[in-house]
């Protein structure tokens, strides 16, 4: 068993270095078979998923008592350091087919974004959700033409609960000035819409649970171009395989709402911050973007 100091000082040195090494929350020192309890879950996780798509059940899902979001959990710390954005305690799930099926029903029912939205502050399959503080859900114009995809939210976008609001949005903000925009002609969402702890990359779990939400936002926004934030969303979202350098400032085309909406990958901002020499590129990527706006045919 660790040794805890006494002196509040060193407790709060200790908790700093925590929080710098990651660690988002403490699970406690009892062994927990979580897969015993994910078992009992699944079942319950497959009422739910039955109500849910149900004719009469309500699009905005809100699982009630019993349902996907069960009782808490024995072994498991009653509190967590901070106010996660599930707005009451639930036990954490393994991610399986069964949730990412139930976030396809959910996200296909959604007839806005609003709706959407609200299906997400009540969808308890991503365990992101227990750690993160808030939902990233977007930023920007819903009416926009440009719609922006990141990856996953950092500290600050955790912290805000909006995308892109840290460095490297910033950044962002600046590029879009360069080309005479502003998150008022753009709408910005990320692929994972909770942060993952420590900033880790989301799991190809988490990306597959979270992926039919960015899916049918892209399909309600409905824009005329769409820009990937790095090579994690193009990937997730067009299924290719190449890395950035590859990919990036290629036009391609991603179907979706009944069309073919224009791609292109460009370098996430976080990458632009650590290789500065990098933004002539994104320059060039950005000038395409503006032209092809401009572009009325837009086939
Ligand atoms: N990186 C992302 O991919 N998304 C954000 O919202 C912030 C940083």
């Amino acid at each position: 068993m660790q040794h805890f100091p006494d002196d509040p000082r060193q407790i709060e040195a200790l908790l700093d270095f925590y929080a710098s090494a990651g660690v988002d929350c403490f699970p406690g020192e009892d062994p927990v078979d979580w897969f015993a309890l994910t078992r009992q879950q699944a079942e319950q996780r497959n009422q739910a998923r039955m109500q849910a798509t149900s004719p009469a059940a309500p699009i905005a899902v809100s699982p009630g008592p019993g349902a996907v979001r069960s009782q808490p959990v024995p072994g498991l710390p009653p509190a967590a350091p901070h106010s996660p954005a599930s707005d009451s305690s639930h036990p954490a799930v393994l991610p399986d087919g069964e949730a990412i099926a139930m976030a396809r029903d959910l996200a296909a029912r959604a007839a806005s974004l609003d709706d959407l939205q609200a299906c997400l502050a009540a969808f308890e399959g991503c365990n992101l959700k227990l750690t993160a503080k808030k939902l990233v859900f977007a930023d920007g114009n819903p009416e926009a033409r440009l719609m922006f995809v990141g990856e996953a939210p950092g500290r600050d976008e955790d912290l805000q609960g909006k995308p892109f609001v840290g460095r490297s949005g910033q950044l962002l903000d600046r590029m879009l000035g360069a080309i005479g925009l502003d998150r008022s002609s753009a709408y910005i969402a990320n692929v994972v819409p909770w942060r993952p702890p420590g900033n880790r990359t989301p799991t190809p779990q988490e990306t597959e649970i979270c992926k039919p939400f960015i899916v049918r936002q892209i399909e309600l926004v409905n824009p005329d171009v769409l820009v990937f934030l790095g090579a994690a969303s193009a990937k997730t979202l067009l299924g290719v395989q190449d890395g950035i350098r590859k990919m990036r400032g290629r036009w391609m085309t991603y179907p979706g709402g009944g069309k073919e909406i224009a791609a292109i990958a460009t370098y996430h901002p976080a990458y632009l911050l650590r290789s500065p020499l990098e933004k002539r590129l994104s320059w060039r990527d950005f000038l395409s973007i503006r032209n092809r706006l401009a572009d009325k045919t837009l086939d």
